[in-house]
This record gives structure tokens, C-alpha cells and sequence, in this order.
């Protein structure tokens, strides 16, 4: 839908002139499953984008219409839900409820929310409705410190919506470059600091993302299990080595030494974890020096760590990846997000793109019975108002 569409739908519902806020789903180029581990991950911004159209309202009501979902709901400012619904609306709630938490004086407000971000596919659909929502409740506030909130701490707010309304025991890295993202550049994330650098994405390379249209559910248990098994390592290892406080600061020769403690299976997620931070900073130097020949070598090392070291991949996401293998242009692929479905990323170069969009998707149709969809992408900026 179109900014124009949205707009006649808004005066439709509503009967007045909206504000435009969105935010824009996100891929990761590469730093699977560290972002809870206080490591480092480089993903990048892309074209799908939620947005908000939006205009307050005299009283205290906050009523939400979705056109994905086809349905509008309405909530009292004053007596919030203090649980999920179970359903899309949990994300626009989860905001108000932070943001309320945080003693900002909200105002009531009609909200037409338009999602682009295919769902459950891995590219932080959720995220984008979380930061864009929190832009919109935020800078239609009356109070002048809402208005002003700077966007690194949104992200924190947004995250804190899904970890404890929402229930997903997410990282930071999607609402930060839902956020923070730029145009052009990939986003290099110190995930304990906070602090980042942008790293551009030459030129002549698209991120090719590749839907294996298998659906992957966060808050379903596996993720969660995964940020536990970690928590488990890091009790064991600090109490070797005080300095531990997260994976992050566990090099690979402490882990070895620790190694006999641990479960097998903690073993292995805590190798993926060590080893993918390293890879991050390798990536980001590789991109910087236009070495792709080592870029798409540490793309295929992430995946591989995904999938046997830390298992969260599945069939479909590695005959994806195998499917990209040999194209001409393709720089390097992996999967992206938190994996058990949903998409792999590609860096090719620009002039093969059509063509290698058309491979994978007939090697990957032929191999599951499945028809993907296939994005070509650049990165974009993040939240913003529109207008
Ligand atoms: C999901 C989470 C992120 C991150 C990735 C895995 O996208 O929202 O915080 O943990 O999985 O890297």
C-alpha cells in the first residue's frame, strides 16, 4: 500500500489527518545468536517496512487498527492490559506498557498500522512494529522528553516489550537497527556497549534474501531454550574465572579448559557463540578491505556453526544455502535470524542478481516442493518520522 493509500484509509477510519512513523525490518549479515551473549552481530536495515499512520485523540483510548490482521481493537490508556493477547497486537501493547512502565505520559490516539515485513520469516517483522509504534506513542506525547527520546533508547525500550510483555528472551540487535540503521552500510554491534560503527556495503552488492516460506516462532521454546543453555555455561565458567559475566568474555582457550564441566551439548553452543563473535570482526575488516573471496568464507563457516554447533538450522534453510553455491556473482550466504526456518541472506554482486534469484529459487523448488520468495535488497535507513 502506498503512503497516499494509507492516508484515504486513515481519513476513512478515523476522520482526520494522520502523522507517518515506520520502522524497517532488518537482515543479519553475520553474528548469529550473540547478540544475548554480549557479542557482536553486523546486520543491516532493509526496504519492508511497518508503518504508523497516526493522530491523537481527545480522551484516553487507544484504538489500533491492523490492515494485515483486518481488525481493530481498543484499549484504555489507564487500565492496560498487563498480558499478551496472544495475538499481532501483543508487540503494539508490549510498547505501551514499557513506555508506560517508564512514567511517560501517553495520549490517546487512533493508530493504523500497515505492515510490509513478511511475518514469522525472520527479518524482524516484530521489531518493526515494536520501534515503529514506540516512535508514534512517543513523539505524539505531550511530554517533551518523549518527544525528544533518542532512537538507541527506544531500541532498549522495544527490546524490554518483548523480553518481559511479549515473552521472547530476544537480544538487542534487531530493535537497535531497526533504529539505527543506514543506508548503504551495514551496522557493526557491540552488543554489551552499545556502541557501533557503520560499515558500507559496496556498491555492487545486493543482499539477496531467500524465504525457504518455512515459519519460525521466537517465543516457541527453542530460542529461549538456546539463551538458557548459554546462561548455563556462563554460571559454570565464572566460577572458574571471575571475569566471565557473559560468553563474550570467554576465549577459546578458557573454554577449553572449562570444557570438561559442561555438557556436550553447552559445549558446542558455547564454541558457536566464541567463534561467531571472532568471525563478526573478521567479516567487518573483510567488508571494509572488499575482500569477499574471505567475507563469503566466513559466511559459510557461520552457517555451518548454526547448524551443527548451536542447531538452529533445519533442512530447508541449508538446501537454501547449498542452492547458492557456484552462482555466478555470489559473494557468500548463510542463514539469518534466529533460525528454525525463515531466510538466508546473500551478498551478490548487482549484475546477478536476476539470474541467481531464478537458480535458487528452481534448485530450491525442485529440492522441497516449496516455491520461495527471493528479495533483492540494499540497506536503508531505520526509524523515522515521514513527511
Ligand atoms: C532473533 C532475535 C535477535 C537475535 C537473533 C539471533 O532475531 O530477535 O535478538 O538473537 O534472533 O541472532
Amino acid at each position: 500500500m502506498t503512503g497516499k493509500e494509507l492516508a484515504s484509509r486513515f481519513q476513512e477510519y478515523f476522520k482526520t489527518q494522520p502523522r507517518f512513523f515506520r520502522a524497517p525490518g532488518r537482515v543479519n549479515l553475520i553474528g548469529e545468536h550473540t547478540d544475548y551473549n554480549d557479542g557482536f552481530v553486523m546486520p543491516a536495515a532493509i526496504g519492508f517496512f511497518t508503518t504508523v499512520a497516526a493522530a491523537p485523540r481527545g480522551d484516553r483510548k487507544l484504538i489500533i487498527r491492523s490492515e494485515n490482521f483486518n481488525e481493530t481493537l481498543e484499549f484504555d490508556l489507564d487500565h492496560l492490559p498487563a498480558k499478551t493477547q496472544g495475538k499481532w497486537v501483543d508487540y503494539l501493547l508490549g510498547v505501551a506498557w514499557v513506555l508506560a512502565q517508564q512514567g511517560i505520559a501517553l495520549r490517546g490516539a487512533n493508530l493504523l498500522v500497515q505492515g510490509e515485513v513478511p511475518i514469522g520469516a525472520g527479518l524482524s517483522s516484530s521489531a518493526a512494529v515494536e520501534v515503529s509504534t514506540a516512535l508514534t506513542l512517543l513523539r505524539m506525547s505531550e511530554d517533551p522528553k518523549a518527544q525528544h527520546l533518542a532512537l538507541s533508547e527506544i531500541a532498549k525500550l522495544c527490546r524490554r516489550a518483548e523480553n518481559e510483555f511479549v515473552g521472547a528472551q530476544v537480544g538487542i540487535m534487531d530493535q537497535f537497527v531497526a533504529c539505527m540503521g543506514k543506508a548503504g552500510d551495514a551496522l557493526l554491534l557491540d552488543c554489551r556497549s552499545l556502541d557501533f560503527q557503520l560499515v558500507p556495503i559496496p556498491s555492487n552488492l545486493r543482499l539477496v534474501i531467500c524465504n525457504t516460506m518455512v515459519k519460525h516462532e521466537l517465543s516457541s521454546g527453542n530460542y529461549n531454550i538456546r539463551r538458557r543453555e548459554c546462561d548455563e555455561a556462563v554460571k559454570t565458567i565464572a566460577r572458574n574465572d571471575r571475569n566471565v559475566h557473559a560468553l563474550r568474555d570467554v576465549s577459546p582457550a578458557l573454554l577449553d579448559q572449562v570444557s570438561a564441566e559442561l555438557s556436550p551439548t553447552v559445549r558446542k553452543r558455547c564454541e558457536h557463540v566464541i567463534r561467531e563473535n571472532q568471525r563478526v570482526l573478521q567479516a567487518a575488516d573483510s567488508l571494509r578491505k572488499n575482500d569477499f573471496q574471505r567475507l563469503g568464507e566466513l559466511m559459510a563457516q557461520s552457517h555451518i556453526s548454526l547448524r551443527d554447533l548451536y542447531e538452529v538450522s533445519c533442512k530447508e534453510l541449508d538446501i537454501m544455502v547449498d542452492a547458492a553455491h557456484g552462482l555466478p556473482g555470489f559473494v557468500g550466504g548463510r542463514m539469518t535470524g534466529g533460525g528454525f526456518g525463515g531466510c538466508t541472506v546473500n551478498l551478490v554482486e548487482t549484475p546477478h542478481t536476476v539470474e541467481f534469484s531464478a537458480v535458487v529459487s528452481e534448485r530450491y523448488e525442485r529440492a522441497t516442493g516449496i516455491k520461495p520468495q527471493i528479495y533483492t535488497c540494499a540497506a536503508v535507513d531505520g526509524a523515522q518520522e515521514l513527511g
